[in-house]
């Protein structure tokens, strides 16, 4: 084993040389005359203990270990005070210090083992550390369950590109596990201890999400009352979540892509640029190459976005995690609702393991959510789970406009846009302007519910052609 590193820190060279005598044989020592000089020996390599001095010219004691601290909080520092003046040396055990030394009084077999006790505790330190990230690993990864192959073979791909910070993209359905996947990511990478901030891209309009992603200056627009930081700059040192990232424009794409490339931007209305170290993951449900193909999408933005990427499994590919995740989700529920229901029947895991899951793992927690909530017996049976997933036909637009529990966010998210539009009287505009949302979102939820052709002639005569639509860009 190498010998461990000793950092003695003094001005007053008699002190030190007698010090680092009697440790020399057994620790590799090394010595610096002030603060400065001690913090530049710091930046060049790593000590396990310093010794300091607390009168010191120049930075005193007290300052230079409150710099360690931060720079180098693994280290033991062990403060060198005189006879007499222990009041420095408790101030000093406040700020960070590990023990401290009474000059010319500490020596011999008595120096060693001060110094032995701190190596100790900075080794159960180390420890500790390490058994709280590996704690951090099973719980990020806890949460998310999946036995089949392709499961286990994301997790593990995941667990090693945390460590980078290379961008990743994640492609799947929705309901899938793309936002688990993403804080999995982030919550085992290095940056677990800085900020995860998440931006969806797909719930506002393209101005808000500039000036969301970059910030503003105040008065940069009308109602920029004040300054406002945008997420590149909360996500720094740590991750930005781009969810459904698609949704972005391309003269917004340009802009996105300057700071992947560059990793500095603008405020809106700022002349400054901002440096930031910011590790990007983005989600997208749609096929981006094929966004490329019909020029919705950016090429060299897909590439700057596509260094790792991750393919979710629709669930109906993986049906034998259906029972685990069932059981991991009537376990979440029955804690959430006070509940004790021990299983389910052999007739309901039958219907669950035969449906085609459309809105995957998602859906399947919805089921299971409002199973718990209903179900009265020991055992979740058939009679739980609603209609569609016992009879495979999804459920027909009700003209009601009640909530049924049970229903997807997709189906609730299809209804809501045909009943706008039929009171829009079909007028694609107008029904976007109503949900919130784009006419370029508006177009592309049609089209990915089939209902593209449904409204292209308005009720009232207005007449809406794809080509209208897409004149808007
Ligand atoms: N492997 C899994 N284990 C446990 N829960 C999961 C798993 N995958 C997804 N879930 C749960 O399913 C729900 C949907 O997951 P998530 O939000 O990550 O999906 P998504 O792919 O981002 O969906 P969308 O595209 O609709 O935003 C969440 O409640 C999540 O906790
Ligand atoms: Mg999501």
């Amino acid at each position: 084993m190498s010998k461990k590193r000793i950092l003695i820190v003094d001005d007053d060279t008699y002190s030190r040389e007698s010090i680092a005598a009697q440790l020399d044989e057994q620790y590799e020592v090394d010595q610096a005359e002030n603060g400065d000089q001690g913090l530049a020996k710091l930046e060049e390599s790593d000590f396990d203990v310093i010794l300091s001095d607390i009168r010191m010219p120049g930075m005193s004691g007290l300052d230079f270990l409150e710099r360690v601290t931060v720079t180098r909080p693994e280290a033991r520092v062990l403060m060198i005070t005189a006879f007499g003046e222990i009041g420095n040396a408790v101030d000093a055990m406040r700020k960070g210090a590990y023990d401290y030394l009474i000059k010319g009084e500490v020596k011999g077999e008595e120096l060693i083992v001060r110094i032995e006790r701190a190596l100790e505790n900075q080794e159960l330190r180390r420890e500790n550390t390490r058994l709280k990230s590996e704690l951090g690993k099973r719980f990020s990864f806890g949460n998310m369950v999946g036995k089949t192959k392709v499961m286990e073979e994301l997790f593990e791909m995941v667990e090693s590109v945390a460590q980078s910070r290379s961008t990743v993209l994640i492609n799947g359905e929705s309901g899938t596990g793309k936002e688990l996947v993403a804080r999995a990511v982030h919550y085992n990478s290095p940056r677990a201890n800085k900020p995860f901030i998440k931006l969806n891209c797909a719930a506002l309009p393209q101005d808000l999400i500039e000036s969301e992603l970059f910030g503003h200056e105040k008065g940069a627009f009308t109602g920029a009352v004040k300054q406002v930081k945008g997420r590149f700059e909360l996500a720094d040192g740590g991750t930005l979540l781009l969810d459904e990232i698609s949704e972005i424009e391309p003269p917004l794409q340009a802009k996105l892509l300057r700071v992947l490339q560059e990793r500095e931007f603008e405020r809106i209305g700022s002349g400054t640029t901002i440096k930031v170290d910011v590790r990007i993951v983005a989600t997208t449900n749609r096929n981006l190459r094929d966004e490329i193909e019909k020029g919705n999408f950016r090429e060299d933005l897909f590439y700057r976005l596509n260094v790792i990427p991750v393919q979710m499994p629709d669930l109906r590919e993986r049906k034998s995690d259906v029972v685990h995740l069932a059981e991991f989700f009537l376990e979440r529920y029955n804690q959430e609702n006070d509940k004790s229901i021990s299983g389910f029947s052999e007739k309901a895991m039958e219907v669950l393991m035969s449906y085609d899951w459309p809105g995957n793992v998602r859906e399947l927690e919805n089921y299971i959510e409002r199973a718990v909530v209903i179900c009265k017996e020991p055992q979740v049976t058939e009679s739980h789970l609603p209609l569609e997933i016992l009879t495979g036909e999804p459920r027909t637009a009700s003209s009601g406009g009640g909530i049924t529990v049970g229903t997807t966010v997709r189906e609730m998210e299809k209804q809501l846009i045909l009943k706008t539009l039929e009171s829009c009287d079909g007028n694609r505009t107008n029904a976007a302007d109503t949900l919130g949302i784009s006419s370029r979102t508006l177009r592309n939820k049609l089209h990915e519910y089939g209902m593209s052709g449904i409204f292209k002639k308005g009720g009232n005569g207005i007449a809406e052609t794809e080509a209208e639509t897409a004149d808007e860009e």
